[in-house]
């Protein structure tokens, strides 16, 4: 069966990854912060489970090299925090954006630079990182968010990059959208839970992953979404 490794697994979105991908009888490499206070992940039988802050970039490199050898067929780059809510222009804080863009558009690459020879001695061959229609231009119809938008804007560049430089090893790197979801960051008010947000974006991980569609920014329903 497939290797999938997912990022920020412990809660929201990256645990119901490993739920469903362990579910299918994939093999799971689940990495969180705090694996002692993962209480969901060991309900997960099988899961592999390690340390990982993705904003510590020599951890990064460290577990890479611990898992040297071992393939892994989806990598999903789901750790991410969306920073101070509801602040207006003047109360802009700009060593919180920094923080944010460094977790949620630094970290991602760094990630994906180290796993980069495990995916690529893969069977599928994909990287996919869990973006957000926030940080489409397009999409932007009512301004503010600027740290969270901005630093999804940013990964995007980053992961359409990723794409024409990863192309020469076979592998796909997919952009996703996964809906605005009842997660610790979406709320209570978002419109979909994870179950069915993240069985839409295994969806289009299973259709897309490959060359063919790398570079594209997808939400968790298939559509193409406008940069
Ligand atoms: N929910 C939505 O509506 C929505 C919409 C668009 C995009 N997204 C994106 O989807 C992804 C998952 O979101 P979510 O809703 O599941 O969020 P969440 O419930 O807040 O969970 C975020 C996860 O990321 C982890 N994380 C944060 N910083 C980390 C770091 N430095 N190293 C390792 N792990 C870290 C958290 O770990 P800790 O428990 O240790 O903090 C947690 O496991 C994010 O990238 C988010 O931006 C979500």
């Amino acid at each position: 069966m497939p290797t999938v490794m997912i990022t920020g697994a412990n809660r929201g979105l990256g645990l119901e990854f490993a739920r469903q991908y362990a579910a299918d009888g994939w093999k799971v490499i689940a990495t969180c912060r705090a694996p002692a206070r993962a209480d969901g992940l060991r309900t997960i039988d099988g899961v592999d489970v390690h340390a990982l802050d993705v904003d510590d970039f020599d951890a990064v490199a460290e577990l890479a090299e611990t898992l040297n050898g071992t393939a892994i067929d989806v990598l999903i780059n789901n750790a991410g925090i969306y920073g101070p809510k509801g602040y207006s222009l003047d109360e802009m804080d700009f060593n919180v954006w920094r923080d944010v863009m460094y977790t949620n558009a630094m970290a991602p690459l760094r990630v994906s630079q180290c796993f980069a020879p495990h995916v690529a001695a893969s069977a599928l061959k994909c990287i996919a990182t869990l973006s957000s229609k926030m940080g489409s231009m397009a999409d932007n119809t009512s301004g503010g968010s600027y740290i969270y938008r901005s630093s999804k804007a940013a990964v995007n560049a980053v992961m359409k990059s990723l794409a024409h430089d990863l192309a020469g090893q076979g592998i796909g790197v997919l952009i996703l959208h996964p809906g605005w979801v009842r997660t610790d960051m979406g709320g209570p008010a978002g419109l979909i839970d994870a179950d069915f947000s993240v069985a839409g974006m295994r969806q289009v991980i299973a259709a897309r992953g490959d060359l063919s569609h790398s570079g594209g920014f997808f939400n968790y329903d298939g559509a193409e979404i406008p940069w």
